[in-house]
């Protein structure tokens, strides 16, 4: 190459290379405009305080036996636990991960922030403590605990203290069941019977029983379905419930950010857990009101008109459809 000729050739490069420059340097800052999530901050996945930093005095050491509570629940009060004999061998922390402080992990964060609070299904103002032994009466298929018990106690200020930095009335991001969408079409247990067999029997069991631990006190792995399960008055008998607590949980390890289940996967391995056999419960007292149903509660009389086997399985859309409908 000439002399001119390389000096043209290294001064075009050198203004091809600032062309490029300022063009990516301009789609970026389109994308950043196309794309308000990477200006506008979101709100943070709310994190929970850390039990390390509880002192060692009356308070802490309650706060530390409400959280051993939750997390060994059948070592003290399961059919063979040390205080009492009130629940069925499950942990609260099955259901409620970490302790129930694990984002998306069905966590206890909204709890001392929006309670007392008025509830269909009792028709009323509930406490802390009611919505507690709601769990062990209907979760946990056991009785409730004396509301004025050191257990109870300790539970209460276990989880009033996980939300205490908490704005009162408020549901900090990652605190709730995530509401999986609607599928156009009804969950399908036969479908989901083929993805348990694939990716959850390996620790449920085929029968859905689980697998105790070697002291046959607690369990290694929960029970899904049969006699020692949640009852058919619990949260997670409503499908949406269920397919949105595996969504983000299951199998283990999964997380919301993170999730291993399709959503048409979620859904059809609910709907497949929840026809299984599971524990009765008689709760004819609740919904005084029935227009105050959830769209996916699955025993009737409603005020939509909608089959049982509908309001279980879903398509949930004309549900929901009818429930905004009735409300204008
Ligand atoms: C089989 C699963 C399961 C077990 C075991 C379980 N829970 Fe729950 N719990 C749930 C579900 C599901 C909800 C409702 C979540 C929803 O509606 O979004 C819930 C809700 C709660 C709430 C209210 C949360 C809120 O923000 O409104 C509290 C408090 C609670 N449980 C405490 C307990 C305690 C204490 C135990 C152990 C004694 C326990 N739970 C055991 C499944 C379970
Ligand atoms: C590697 C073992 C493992 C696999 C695989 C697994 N789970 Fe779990 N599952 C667990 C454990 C352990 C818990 C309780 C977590 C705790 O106490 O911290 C649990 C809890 C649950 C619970 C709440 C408690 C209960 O018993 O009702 C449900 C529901 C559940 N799993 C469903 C599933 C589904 C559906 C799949 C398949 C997609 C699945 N799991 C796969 C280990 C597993």
């Amino acid at each position: 190459m000439t002399k001119p000729l390389l000096i043209a050739f290294l001064f075009t490069s050198l203004i091809a290379t600032f062309l490029l420059a300022c063009n990516d340097y301009y789609t970026d800052k389109k994308k950043n405009v196309s794309n308000p999530s990477q200006t506008v901050e979101e709100e943070p996945v709310w994190i929970g305080p850390d039990l390390a930093s509880v002192s060692d005095d009356e308070k802490g050491r309650l706060i530390k036996y409400g959280h051993e509570l939750i997390v060994n629940t059948a070592e003290y009060l399961g059919p063979k636990g040390s205080v009492l004999h009130v629940s069925n061998g499950m942990n609260c922390q099955n259901c409620h991960l970490n302790g129930g402080a694990k984002p998306y992990g069905n966590n206890y964060f909204a709890v001392y922030s929006t309670y007392p609070k008025f509830r269909e299904r009792s028709g009323s103002n509930e406490t802390i403590v009611k919505r507690v032994n709601d769990c062990f009466e209907r979760s946990m298929n056991g009785k409730p605990l004396d509301s004025t018990g050191k257990e109870m106690n300790a539970i209460i200020t276990y989880i009033t203290w996980l939300g205490t930095d908490v704005p009162k009335g408020k549901l900090p991001r990652g605190s709730n069941i995530t509401s999986v969408p609607f599928l156009d079409r009804a969950a399908d247990p036969k479908i989901g019977q083929i993805a348990y067999t694939a990716k959850c029997q390996s620790c449920h069991g085929v029968d859905g029983s689980g697998i105790l631990k070697s002291d046959g006190k607690s369990y290694l792995f929960p029970p899904l379905w049969g006699p020692k399960s949640y009852n058919d008055g619990a949260g997670l008998y409503r499908l949406s419930r269920l397919a949105g607590y595996i969504k983000d949980n299951m199998p283990l390890g999964a997380r919301h950010e993170k999730p291993q289940l399709s959503d048409e996967e979620a859904w059809d391995l609910a709907a497949y857990i929840n026809s299984m056999p599971r524990p009765k419960k008689d709760f004819s007292k609740d919904w005084p009101s029935i227009s105050g149903k959830p769209l996916d509660h699955p025993f009737g009389p409603y005020a939509d008109g909608y089959s049982e086997q509908q309001s279980k399985y879903g398509p949930f859309d004309p549900i929901k459809k009818a429930k905004e409908e009735a409300k204008k």
